[in-house]
């Protein structure tokens, strides 16, 4: 691993944080043996404008019962399971972080979901499937930490099938540099490569896939993020929530990308692409 991955790793690597996830369930008083999506969304569905977003890209997507879907950048699995309990397809998610790993299997385990959702710790630049292995990918905020945007995007193309499609919903530059920092997804610079949205699509291009789809979501992640405050003294952290994935800052790094939303320094693009027959 070279040094921006090893930050970027280190970044998503809190320690217990399956453990920690089943004590907020606890406090919250949820019967573990009965655990539904909807309970672990608080956590699970670490993106702009969670279950919402994940939702529209499912009816976008219109994945169906008999494909295998690849989650490239699954985080602990949200959507990934998400994606499969709506649709019944069966869903493989690959993320850098091995202790998100972790937590997304025993989640899956928890949520009795291990027969249509597994999970592997793998690089989206280094997928280890087969050419031509899946029927769809979606990729859902990842790209921001990825420097080699057409490494990644090649690489996704090579294993999904021929006229299939990749679902993206990705965090991009805008007209604005440089972003403010910390973010949801980076302490400082160093582990953020936002390009801007006609780049990205010349990425999308350049790595061998047509775009059907190309939706603009930034004034409804402005609007999200619109009330968001910029915190005063010790955070007040809910039993569950999506600190415990990116630290007890979140309040800081949610009122920066407002800021940055508002200043026209970050926007957010939900794409279709297709490899060609
Ligand atoms: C903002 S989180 C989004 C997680 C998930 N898609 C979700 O919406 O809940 C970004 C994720 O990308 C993963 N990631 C970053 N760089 C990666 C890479 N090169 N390969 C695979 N995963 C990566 C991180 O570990 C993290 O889980």
């Amino acid at each position: 691993m070279d040094n921006s991955i090893k930050n970027i790793h280190s970044y998503y690597s809190p320690n217990d944080l399956y453990n920690k996830i089943i004590e907020g369930l606890n406090t919250l008083g949820i019967d573990l043996s009965d655990v539904t999506p909807d309970d672990l969304q608080p956590v699970d569905e670490f993106h702009i404008r969670g279950d919402t977003a994940t939702n529209e890209l499912i009816e976008l997507a219109g994945f169906t019962s008999d494909m295998h879907i690849l989650d490239v950048g699954c985080g602990i699995g949200g959507s990934t399971r998400r994606l499969s309990h709506e649709t019944g397809c069966r869903v493989t998610g690959i993320d850098l972080s091995d202790e998100y790993i972790d937590a997304a299997g025993r989640l899956t385990e928890l949520l009795n979901m291990q027969d249509r959702v597994d999970f592997h710790a793998c690089s989206a630049l280094e997928l280890p499937f087969d050419d031509d292995a899946f029927d769809g990918v979606w990729s859902i905020q990842m790209n921001m930490n990825v420097e080699d945007k057409v490494g990644w995007l090649k690489e996704t193309c090579r294993v999904l099938k021929p006229g299939c499609k990749a679902v993206l919903y990705e965090v991009c530059g805008h007209k604005n540099t440089p972003q403010i920092f910390p973010v949801p997804w980076a302490q400082d610079a160093s582990m953020s490569f936002l390009i801007p949205p006609d780049q990205f699509r010349d990425a999308i291009t350049s790595s061998g896939f047509g775009i059907s789809a190309w939706n603009d979501k930034t004034d409804l992640a402005a609007q999200a993020f619109a009330k968001v405050q910029e915190p005063v003294g010790e955070p007040k952290l809910p039993a569950l929530g999506v600190y415990m994935l990116a630290g007890k800052d979140i309040s800081t790094k949610a009122y920066n990308l407002r800021c940055n939303l508002e200043q026209e320094r970050v926007s957010l693009i939900e794409t279709v692409a297709v490899k060609p027959q």
